[in-house]
C-alpha cells in the first residue's frame, strides 16, 4: 500500500521457481506491476527448482503462465522482450547446502553489477515440507542477517493445526525477526478486503451502527463452483475448515469485528484483528456440533456437465471423511458483538463462485406503516461483494411510486469496474508490492496465525473423532442441508447476493 518510487533494488528469489505458483500468479503479477511503473527501478528475479532448465526455456514457460493468468491476456512482444531478462534459472535442490552457495554467488554477481547493496526477497513457493530445509539452509548463508534488507515469504497453509503453526513460527523466528516475515494469506490483497478498512474507518455513517444494538447477525459465504481438481493428495489431508475457514474466512470476519485502529500501522491493525480472534468463541465438544455443519460433494451436474463426486478424485480416499463444505456459527465474547451470531460457509461444487459477507441490521424498533404497505418489511443490509463483482450494496425501504404508499426494498450498488476505468490489481500484484515497500499490513503476524488456529482447534478435533456420513451434498448445490439447518434454526436464511458483473 506503498508507493513505488523509493523502493530500493531488490532480487526477488524463487524456491520453487518452476512451480504452478510461479506460473499462474507470481510472475502475472511482477509483470503487471512492471508495466505499471510499479517495480523498482533494478531488480532481478532468480527462479529456483529441482527441474533443469536454460534462461532461456525457463523464461518460455513463464510467459506462458502470463499470457494464459496475466489480467491483460496475452503478452506484448517488445514489453516482454524488455522485462524477461531480469529473470535468470538456477537449478538446485533445497537440501544441498552447495546450491545455496551459488545463489550466494549470483545475488554477490549482481550487487556488484548494480554497485549497490539490494533487498534480498525470499519467495518460498515450495510445499510446505520443504520450508524447514530452506529456511535452515538460508540461515547458514548468512544472507538473512540483515533485518532491513532480506524478508521472506510464506505461502499458505501455514502449519496443518496450531501445534504445527507453532514450530514453524519457532523455526522462522529462529533464523529471521518477525518483522522479516511475510506469511501470505492473498485474500487481504483483493481490493474489496482493503476497502473494508476505508469503508469502516473512513465514513463517520457507518461505525455508529456498527455494533451489537443495530447489527442482528453478519454472514459470510466463500463458495466456488471448482472441485478440488489435480490437488487432492494436499486437500485430502486439509479439507473446507483448513483450507479456507481458518485463513481467508476468519480474516474477512476480522476485518468486519475489529475494532477502530489507532492508526494505519502494520502492527496496530494486526493487533486489532488478533483481539478478534481472541474473542472468537472455543467451542467444547457439544458446542462444536451445536455450531457447525459439515459436507462432502458427490457427482453431479454442473452446466451440463457431469462432474464427479470428491471420493471419486484421484488421490482421495475413497472412503474420505474430509470436509468439502464447512459451516460454522461464531460467537465473539466481547462488548461489541455479544449476542451477534457469524455465518461462515465455504465450500467447493457450489451452484456460483462468490465471496460475500453480509450484514444484516435488527428490524425497525416500531412499525409506523399500517401492515399492507409492504408484503414484508425487509431489514436493512450492507453486503461487502468480493467476488464476482467488487463493491457494496446497500438495502434499504423505499417508497414504490404511485399514489398510494407502498415500500418496497431497493438497493444502492458501488460497483468497482463501474466507477473506475482502470483494471484492479491481482491480490498478488499488491501483496507482492507491499513485500518490496516492507508494508506488512495485509500480511499475518505470528499471534495472529496461531489465534486463528486455536479458533479452529476444537472443530477439527471433534470432526475427526467423530467421522461424518459422507457424501452428503450433490455437486452444484448450496451444502449439506444442515448448514441451512444451523443458520435457519436462528430464524435466518443464507443470503446470496453479491455484486454481479456489470450490476449498476
Ligand atoms: C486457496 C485455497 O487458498 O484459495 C483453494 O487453497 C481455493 O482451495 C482458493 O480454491 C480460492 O481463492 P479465490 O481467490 O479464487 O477465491
Amino acid at each position: 500500500m506503498t508507493n513505488s518510487e523509493n523502493l530500493k533494488p531488490t532480487v526477488l528469489v524463487i524456491f520453487g521457481g518452476s512451480g504452478d505458483l510461479n506460473q499462474r500468479k507470481l510472475t502475472p503479477a511482477f509483470y503487471n506491476l512492471y508495466l505499471d511503473k510499479q517495480m523498482p527501478e533494478k531488480f532481478a528475479i532468480i527462479g529456483l527448482g529441482r527441474t533443469s532448465f536454460t534462461d532461456a526455456k525457463f523464461r518460455t514457460m513463464l510467459k506462458e503462465g502470463v499470457d494464459k493468468f496475466s489480467r491483460r491476456g496475452k503478452v506484448k512482444k517488445e514489453e516482454w522482450d524488455k522485462f524477461s531478462p531480469t529473470i535468470s534459472y538456477l537449478k538446485s535442490d533445497v537440501f544441498e547446502e552447495k546450491d545455496y552457495q551459488s545463489l550466494v554467488k549470483e545475488i554477490k554477481k549482481i550487487e556488484e553489477e548494480w554497485g549497490e547493496d539490494p533487498n534480498v526477497i525470499f519467495y518460498l513457493a515450495v510445499a510446505p515440507g520443504l520450508i524447514e530445509p530452506v529456511t535452515k539452509n538460508l540461515g547458514k548463508t548468512g544472507l538473512c542477517k540483515n533485518p532491513s534488507c532480506s524478508r521472506i515469504v510464506v505461502e499458505k497453509p501455514f502449519g496443518h493445526d496450531l501445534e504445527s503453526a507453532k514450530k514453524l513460527n519457532d523455526l522462522l523466528t529462529s533464523i529471521f525477526t518477525e518483522e522479516q516475515i511475510y506469511r501470505i494469506d492473498h485474500y487481504l490483497g483483493k481490493e474489496a478486503v482493503q476497502n473494508m478498512l476505508v469503508f469502516r474507518f473512513a465514513n463517520v455513517m457507518f461505525e455508529p451502527i456498527w455494533n451489537r444494538k443495530y447489527i442482528e447477525h453478519v454472514q459470510i459465504t466463500v463458495s466456488e463452483t471448482v472441485g478440488v481438481g489435480d490437488r487432492g493428495g494436499y486437500y485430502d489431508k486439509s479439507g473446507a475448515l483448513k483450507d479456507m475457514i481458518q485463513n481467508h474466512v476468519l480474516q474477512l470476519l476480522c476485518f468486519v469485528a475489529m475494532e477502530p485502529p489507532v492508526s494505519f500501522n502494520a502492527d496496530e491493525i494486526r493487533s486489532r484483528k488478533v483481539d478478534v480472534l481472541r474473542a472468537l468463541r472455543k467451542y467444547d465438544l457439544k458446542e462444536v456440533f451445536e455450531n457447525t455443519a459439515r459436507g462432502q460433494y458427490r457427482e453431479g451436474w454442473m452446466k451440463g456437465e457431469e462432474v464427479e463426486g470428491y471420493r471419486q478424485k484421484e488421490k482421495v480416499d475413497p472412503k474420505s471423511n474430509t470436509e468439502t463444505f464447512a459451516a460454522v456459527k461464531f460467537h465473539l465474547d466481547n462488548w461489541r458483538w455479544q449476542n451477534v451470531p457469524f455465518y461462515v460457509r465455504s465450500g467447493k461444487r457450489m451452484p456460483e463462485k462468490m465471496s460475500v459477507i453480509t450484514i444484516q441490521f435488527r428490524p425497525v424498533p416500531h412499525r409506523v406503516f399500517p401492515t399492507g404497505v409492504a408484503e414484508s418489511l425487509q431489514p436493512n443490509r450492507i453486503i461487502i461483494s468480493i467476488n464476482p463483482a467488487t463493491g457494496i450494496r446497500i438495502r434499504f425501504q423505499a417508497k414504490q411510486i404511485g399514489l398510494n404508499m407502498r415500500l418496497g426494498p431497493e438497493d444502492m450498488v458501488f460497483n468497482y469496474s463501474d466507477a473506475y476505468d482502470t483494471q484492479q490489481p491481482e491480490a498478488y500484484e499488491t501483496l507482492l508490492h507491499d513485500v518490496m515497500s516492507g508494508d506488512a499490513t495485509l500480511f499475518m503476524r505470528s499471534d495472529e496465525v496461531e489465534a486463528a488456529w486455536a479458533v479452529v482447534m476444537p472443530i477439527i478435533k471433534a470432526w475427526k473423532d467423530s467421522p461424518a456420513e459422507f457424501p452428503n451434498y450433490a455437486a452444484n448445490s448450496w451444502g449439506p442441508e444442515s448448514a441451512e439447518r444451523l443458520i435457519a434454526a436462528d430464524g435466518f436464511h443464507w443470503i446470496t447476493q453479491p455484486i454481479k458483473d456489470g450490476e449498476k
